[in-house]
């Protein structure tokens, strides 16, 4: 019998970051990470697996995808047919709302739903557990896009001690993501190759040694919803990951003028007394946070900013789920 299975995935923004691996393979990174998955940011996916199918086919925002970027999927889907015990092939579409191009991560929201689709089309019925293992070995980040809201990945050392939970559901904290989406300079470094760099940085280990005191108080700053705690530890974060991918061999530099364009009117906006903060993944776009109150006061000010071509106003919201 053949079921097409149809799923909605959230990209997410991390406050703490995932950057460094301690297992290549398995994705297993060297710190805890702490994330909300985004509302307006998101993958829609169908999958069907068919006996007559010789070949996976995969199919991406319209197009019929060969090569490298088949390949990493290919090998998620024989992941999950070696779990279910099946050998048919699939037919995968996949679709994100935000156009391709823009430098907005879409790992994680497609592995996340292909997770979820492949696994439900097979009729395998994974806890939430399961499944953010599940993603997270097809991209590291796609395991927060599983649970609900606000949510902790778990550093560990096995595959079955690291996966994501939900800490507090959509309701807990009214915090808006305001994503500023920038003129795309040439294609950079991918998150993957730039995992792999992170020992040449002479700051990555005093940055690592630092993270377990860092997870602890940003939580306490979202569990007493302290925004100006929360602010501080979020960006300061950003700027130290950023250094560390700045100073690898060779060296990353995913920031564009706009970039930090945006940066500075951020700091200018939260002297004028608009609590804004700044988070920046492995790209050029800038994530300014701030409480739900002022989303549109930032909205409309980040328009008015030369070179940002887009902005994206994102809630808390749910995580990956069939529709
Ligand atoms: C900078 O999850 O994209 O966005 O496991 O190689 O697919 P892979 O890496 P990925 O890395 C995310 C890096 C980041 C920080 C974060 O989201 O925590």
């Amino acid at each position: 019998m053949k079921k097409k299975v149809t799923v909605w995935a959230p990209a997410n923004i991390a406050f703490i970051k995932f950057w460094g691996k301690r297992d290549e393979e398995l994705r297993l990174p060297m710190n805890s990470s702490i994330s909300i998955n985004l509302s307006n940011v998101f993958t829609i996916t169908s999958v069907e697996f068919d006996e007559n199918l010789t070949d996976d086919e995969v199919n991406l925002d319209g197009r019929v995808v060969s090569g490298k970027e088949k390949n990493r999927i290919t090998k998620h889907l024989d992941r999950i047919r070696k779990m279910a015990g099946v050998n048919k092939r699939a037919k995968v579409e996949s679709k994100n709302n935000f156009p391709a191009g823009t430098g907005m991560a879409s790992s994680a929201s497609g592995f996340a739903a292909l997770s979820l689709a492949a696994s439900s089309a097979l009729e395998m019925r994974l806890g939430e557990r399961e499944l953010s293992i599940l993603a997270r070995v097809g991209s590291g980040s796609a395991c927060r896009s599983i649970p609900d809201g606000w949510v902790e990945w778990q550093e560990a050392k096995t595959s079955n001690g690291s996966y994501a939970y939900s800490m507090y559901g959509l309701k807990h904290w009214g915090v808006c993501d305001v994503v500023a989406v920038v003129e795309r300079a040439k294609k950079g470094v991918s998150s993957t190759e730039g995992h792999a760099l992170v020992e040449s940085s002479p700051f990555y280990k005093s940055r690592i040694a630092r993270m377990k005191e860092k997870v602890r108080d940003i939580k306490k700053s979202i569990k007493e919803k302290n925004f100006s705690k929360f602010g501080e530890i979020l960006e300061a974060e950003a700027i130290n990951m950023h250094a560390v991918m700045m100073t690898s061999d060779p060296e990353l530099i995913y920031w564009s003028p706009e970039t930090l364009r945006i940066i500075l009117k951020v700091k200018e906006w939260r002297e004028g007394g608009l609590e804004t903060y700044f988070t920046i993944d492995a790209g050029p776009n800038v994530h300014v946070i701030c409480l739900e109150r002022d989303a549109h006061k930032v909205e409309k000010l980040l328009r008015t900013i030369r070179g940002v071509r887009m902005v994206i106003v994102n809630r808390v919201a749910q995580g990956a789920h069939l529709v």
